[in-house]
C-alpha cells in the first residue's frame, strides 16, 4: 500500500467514469445509476481533489431551464461541501441522435448551429463554476464512409466552430482554455483529429489557437499504436498540454478505458516519470490535474467502482514513487551520461556559428570518423533495464 492521496496530488475524475452503469453495445446496465451528486462524497473520501462532467451527465438533455438551474445549484453545493473542485467541464455532442453525423462537422447546417449553441451555453456554465479547462472531444466528428464527408469542408467547419467558441471565451473575459481530445475511431469509423499530431496541426491553423490546447488520453493514442508519453511530450514542447486523460489500454482494439496502469504498465511508468520529474535535461513541465477517464469494468458492483477509482490513484502514486527513485539512482544518472541522453540538449550548432562555419568545419565531416561513431555503445538497453528494475524491484 502506498500513501493516501491528498488534494495536492490533484487527482480528478469524470462523473461519467464512476457513473458508468455498464451499458454497452451488447448488454444492459449492470449497475444502477445514482443521482449525479451521490458520486461526489465517495470520490472525495477516496482522495480525489476534482470532478469533471459533461453537461448531460448532471442535467439530462432537454431539461427545462428552471429545473436545470435547481439541479446545477444542488450539484455545486454538494461538490463544495465535499471539497471537490470542478476543474473541467465538457459538452456531450455525441449521445442524442441529432449528433449522429457530428456536431461542428455535421453535414446538416441546422445541427451545427444547434451544437454551437449547446457548447456556448456550456461555456457559460464552465466559467460560472470556476472550471479552468473546457474539453472538446469530437467523438461523432467523422465518418464511416469516405464519400460521405467533404473533409476539406469539415475541417473548415471544425475550425469555424472552435474559433467561435474561443472568440466567445475571450469576448466574455472568461479564464478558460479549450483542450481538444484526439481519438482515432469509436464511435465514428474514423474521427477527425485522430491523434495528438493531427490536433496540433489543426490548432496551428486557428485564429484563436492561443487558448486552444490538448487533452490527450492514454488509450486513444495507444488505439492508434502510438506512444502516449511521446504524444504528451510533443504537446508539452508545443506549450499545448492543457489537460490529460489517464487510463489503461491493452493494444489496438476498442477503447477499453481500463484503470491507469492496467494496460501498458511500462508506458504508464514513463508517462508518470515525465509528468512528475519532467524531461531529463529540463524544459516545459505539466502541473495540471491528474485526470482519470476510465470505466469501472461492467463485471464490478459498487464496491468495485470505488475500488477501481482508488486503484487509479494508487497506481499513479506507486509509479510516482518508483519514478522518483529511478531518477535519483546514481546508476541511472551514469547510464544517462553513458547513453548520451543529456548530450542531446546541447545545440548542434555552436553559439553564433554560421552555416558557412559548419561547412568549413572539417572535423564535422571530412575528418569525422563516422565508423567510430557508428561503433559507439549506446547502453540504451542497460538504461531501460534500470527502469524495469525500479518498476518491479
Ligand atoms: C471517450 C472519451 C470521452 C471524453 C469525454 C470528455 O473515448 O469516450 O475519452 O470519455 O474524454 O467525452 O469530453
Ligand atoms: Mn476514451
Ligand atoms: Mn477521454
Amino acid at each position: 500500500m502506498t500513501r493516501t492521496p491528498t488534494t495536492q496530488d490533484k487527482f480528478s475524475f469524470g462523473l461519467w467514469t464512476v457513473g458508468w452503469t455498464g451499458r454497452d453495445q451488447f448488454g444492459e446496465a449492470s449497475r444502477p445509476a445514482l443521482d449525479p451528486w451521490d458520486y461526489l462524497g465517495p470520490l472525495a473520501e477516496a482522495g480525489a481533489w476534482g470532478i469533471t462532467f459533461h453537461d448531460d451527465d448532471v442535467v439530462p438533455f432537454g431539461t427545462p431551464d428552471a429545473e436545470r438551474e435547481q439541479i446545477l445549484t444542488r450539484f455545486k453545493q454538494v461538490a463544495d461541501d465535499a471539497g471537490l473542485v470542478i476543474e473541467m467541464v465538457t459538452t456531450n455532442l455525441f449521445s442524442h441522435p441529432v449528433f449522429k453525423d457530428g456536431g461542428f462537422t455535421a453535414n446538416d447546417r441546422g445541427v451545427r448551429r444547434f451544437a454551437l449553441r449547446k457548447v456556448l451555453r456550456n461555456v457559460d456554465l464552465a466559467a460560472e463554476l470556476g472550471a479552468a479547462t473546457f474539453v472538446m472531444w469530437g467523438g461523432r466528428e467523422g465518418a464511416e464512409y469516405d464519400g460521405a464527408k467533404d473533409v476539406n469542408a469539415a475541417l473548415d467547419r471544425y475550425r469555424e466552430g472552435i474559433d467561435t467558441v474561443a472568440a466567445y471565451i475571450k469576448e466574455k473575459g472568461y479564464d478558460l482554455r479549450i483542450a481538444l481530445e484526439p481519438k482515432p475511431n469509436e464511435p465514428r469509423g474514423d474521427i477527425f483529429l485522430p491523434t495528438v499530431g493531427h490536433a496540433l496541426g489543426f490548432i496551428a491553423e486557428l485564429e484563436h489557437g492561443d487558448i486552444v490546447g490538448l487533452n490527450p488520453e492514454v488509450g486513444h493514442e495507444q488505439m492508434a499504436a502510438l506512444n502516449y508519453t511521446h504524444g504528451i511530450a510533443q504537446a508539452l514542447w508545443s506549450g499545448k498540454l492543457f489537460h490529460i486523460d489517464l487510463n489503461g489500454q491493452r493494444s489496438i482494439k476498442y477503447d477499453q478505458d481500463l484503470v491507469f496502469g492496467h494496460g501498458d504498465l511500462l508506458s504508464a511508468f514513463f508517462t508518470v516519470d515525465l509528468l512528475e520529474n519532467g524531461f531529463p535535461s529540463g524544459g516545459p513541465t505539466y502541473d495540471g490535474p491528474r485526470h482519470f477517464d476510465y470505466k469501472p469494468s461492467r463485471t464490478e458492483g459498487f464496491d468495485g467502482v470505488w475500488a477501481s477509482a482508488r486503484a487509479n490513484m494508487e497506481t499513479y502514486l506507486l509509479l510516482a514513487e518508483k519514478a522518483r527513485a529511478y531518477r535519483a539512482d546514481p546508476r541511472v544518472q551514469e547510464a544517462f551520461a553513458a547513453s548520451g541522453v543529456l548530450e542531446l540538449s546541447a545545440p548542434t550548432l555552436s553559439d553564433g556559428e554560421s552555416i558557412a562555419d559548419l561547412l568549413a568545419d572539417r572535423g564535422a565531416f571530412e575528418d569525422y570518423d563516422a565508423d567510430a561513431a557508428g561503433a559507439r555503445e549506446t547502453n540504451f538497453v542497460e538504461l531501460n533495464q534500470l527502469a524495469i528494475a525500479h518498476l518491479v524491484g
